[in-house]
């Protein structure tokens, strides 16, 4: 097991590397936009695959990494359902996984800090984003935040997991690098509370002021997604609509890029082939089963947003697959367009 844990000093920010082996597939937690090229670095040191970048919650303290190392490595960037970030190609949500090849994590819904924080639970440890820090708690008075739901993620799940859990938070400010769930529940002074209004009224009190970064990265954090705008202008999207009217026909195949767990979340459309995106660069090779296909059918790509399958479509089209598209905005488009959904377990 590769276990790394990295820190960024300016903003006391965490972020974790993991792989079940050297030579295996990655996935990285929390990323920093400023220590992209030492995580790349260290990947390459260690002959890993980035395949997954994965942030705990939206960051109001530092630019994410997530859309850098997708750039640079076309890995799937992850987030919580509720996110708002438009760089997230998937989305997760409590009691999925997050995998990638010898690693499988937990998730869980912690909202409080935000509305959209998750922590990632692996074994004997938890990935705690910013809901449960070492002796402290992430703040509740801005993103959608309240002490309320953050007392429920933290008493009703966290705390619950056994004591010898080891807590690795996103942050710390003090120098403490991991803590265990029963040493916080004894020595952490915010989960000292009798109830849930003590708890309230001790992070409605604690009048702190904005993160220095907070008017730059938020909204730098909301805006890192794929120029789908850019690959629709080379003429390579297809809109819902339009595909809507594509099913059926014997020249187009649709290639769905999702994982399977996802599949059996949303459904897929009908007659699609499933050729995950981790397995794009063997498909679309000499002797793949996707560049076979292009030369009947014209491909077109979709996912859960138009994320992976614009990466797709670059990647085909730079392996001179020319009939490749994607479908514009994935299976989130296509839902709002109502188009036809099936279920894969059902065939
Ligand atoms: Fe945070």
């Amino acid at each position: 097991m590769i276990f790394r844990q990295l820190f960024d000093s300016v903003s006391g920010t965490y972020t974790y590397l993991l792989a079940s082996r050297r030579g295996g597939e990655a996935l990285i937690i929390d990323p920093v936009i400023e220590k992209v090229d030492r995580y790349l670095q260290l990947i390459g040191e260690l002959d890993l695959k980035l395949v997954k970048a994965v942030d705990t919650h939206l960051h109001a303290d530092h630019v994410t990494g997530l859309g850098a190392l997708r750039d640079r490595t076309h890995c799937i960037t992850v987030m919580g359902e509720q996110s708002k970030a438009d760089v997230v190609s998937m989305r997760l949500s409590e009691g999925e996984k997050l995998t990638v090849e010898g690693v499988s994590l937990d998730v869980l819904y912690t909202p409080g800090h935000t509305d959209d924080s998750y922590s990632y639970l692996m074994g004997d440890r938890v990935f705690t984003g910013d809901t449960l820090l070492i002796r402290g708690t992430g703040r509740t008075d801005f993103q959608n935040g309240d002490p309320r739901a953050q007392y429920d993620s933290i008493f009703n799940k966290l705390l619950r997991l056994p004591e010898d859990t080891l807590v690795f938070p996103a942050h710390d400010y003090k120098g403490d690098s991991v803590s265990t769930i029963g040493e916080e529940r004894a020595f952490n002074p915010r989960l000292q509370v009798k109830s849930v209004d003590e708890y309230a009224a001790l992070m409605n009190n604690l009048k702190l002021p904005n993160p220095k970064m907070m008017d730059v990265a938020v909204p730098a954090n909301m805006k890192v997604g794929l120029a789908q705008d850019e690959i629709a202008r080379r003429g390579w999207a297809v809109h819902a609509a339009e595909a809507m009217r594509l099913v059926g026909s014997p020249d187009v195949a649709f290639i769905d890029l999702r994982e399977k767990g996802e599949r059996e979340k949303h459904g897929e459309i009908p007659g699609s082939l499933h050729a995950p995106y981790g397995d794009l660069r063997v498909n679309i090779a000499p002797g793949g089963v996707l560049r076979a296909l292009s030369a009947n059918q014209r491909l077109l790509f979709y996912c859960a947003f138009g994320e992976r399958s614009a990466m797709a479509v670059q990647a085909a089209q730079d392996a001179r697959l020319a009939s490749a598209c994607h479908l514009q905005g994935g299976m989130d488009a296509w839902k709002k367009a109502q188009g036809p959904l099936e279920w894969p377990q059902a065939r």
